[in-house]
């Protein structure tokens, strides 16, 4: 295992890694993925500690850290949304000062990019973004090693992001897409796409990598020649609730419905982040089902369920992506 090229780094976001680090962190990622399915022991991290930072909620990336922690060998604390004094009675400089001292690696996710930047900024130790509301990398390397596995390639693929694309996942898979040489387009009403200064970003490395960006208001038209169709919930964690009726509203034409997967290549494949919103068996999607009469928000349930779904690859792909971003780091 070749872990010392990025020792000691942050992962904050994927616009501080290069395409030929991303593709480390994957090939390293299907690697654990192997020795895991072939039973080979690879705790290589013996009295090693981390710590996991979650001012937001969560399933995935909680339980792919800490099983990623445990099977390396090392020993994780979990601090819950109200079980610490971050940011309530203890500054996130004076945090990351204490959890240094004790810890050999935290993982932080909460609200806005600048808290877990000033964690790196005063920790001695890797800090691990694991979700702000600008950008989830973890959940990136995860997608990128699913399309891989499914395709066998990146370059040249293209990804349609339907839903809010000015916010985390809509940011990151644009960054991830033109890292890797791929072919990306927001699929959103005009005024949810992406910053103009991170599109900037984005092409000027489309420019160097063979990447290619666009912006479409129409679904269909987007969906055509798609190899992956790709959404998110409507209102992301921390956002109030009353934003879902403009959210309703602007992004029902862009649900993922089984005629938008016909629309795209033969071949395409469904993925979202998770959780999903694509039935009522939930109580916050019973709410706001019955409340505005559907019954699936961003993606239907046949699609969801159908052939052309990856998504419970892409989570199992979550836990062997952060260890292999804990085993580069540290
Ligand atoms: N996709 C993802 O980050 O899921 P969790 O919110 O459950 O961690
Ligand atoms: N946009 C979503 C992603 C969840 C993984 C949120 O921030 O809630």
């Amino acid at each position: 295992m070749r872990l010392g090229k990025l020792k000691n780094r942050d992962f904050l976001t994927l616009l501080d890694y290069t395409p030929a680090e991303i593709t480390y962190l994957l090939d390293l990622a299907a690697w654990l993925k192997q020795q895991k399915k072939a039973g080979v022991n690879h705790a290589a991290f013996p009295g090693k500690n981390v710590a996991l930072i979650f001012e937001k909620t969560s399933t995935r990336t909680r339980c792919s850290f800490e099983v990623a922690a445990n099977e390396l060998g090392m020993h994780s604390t979990y601090l819950d949304p109200s079980g610490s004094q971050i940011g309530k009675k203890e500054a996130i400089a004076d945090t990351a000062r204490v959890l240094s001292r004790i810890y050999d690696g935290i993982e932080y996710r909460g609200y806005d990019q600048s808290i877990v930047e000033e964690l790196a900024q005063y920790s001695d130790v890797p800090v691990w973004n694991g979700l702000t509301n600008q950008y989830h990398p973890t959940q990136i390397l995860a997608d990128l090693l699913t399309i891989r596995e499914h395709f066998g390639t990146l370059a040249g693929k293209k990804l349609v992001y339907f839903g809010d694309a000015r916010y985390n996942m809509g940011n990151s898979l644009m960054i991830g897409c033109a890292k890797m040489g791929m072919q990306f387009t927001a699929c959103a009403p005009k005024s949810y796409m992406p910053e103009a200064a991170l599109i900037e970003k984005c092409q000027k490395i489309a420019a160097q990598t063979g990447a290619s960006l666009s912006f479409e208001t129409d679904p269909l038209t987007a969906a055509k020649g798609a190899d992956v169709l790709y959404t998110d919930v409507w209102v992301s964690m921390g956002e109030p609730a009353e934003v879902w009726q403009e959210r309703i509203e602007k992004l029902s034409p862009y649900c993922v419905t089984e005629k938008l997967m016909k629309a795209a290549n033969p071949e395409a494949v469904f993925m979202h982040c998770l959780p999903a919103f694509h039935d009522l068996k939930t109580t916050i999607g019973k709410e706001i089902g019955e409340k505005f009469g559907l019954d699936h928000m961003e993606v239907e349930d046949a699609v969801f369920e159908g052939k052309q779904s990856v998504v419970f690859d892409e989570a199992e792909n979550r836990m062997h992506t952060i260890k292999a971003v804990m085993a580069a780091t540290l």
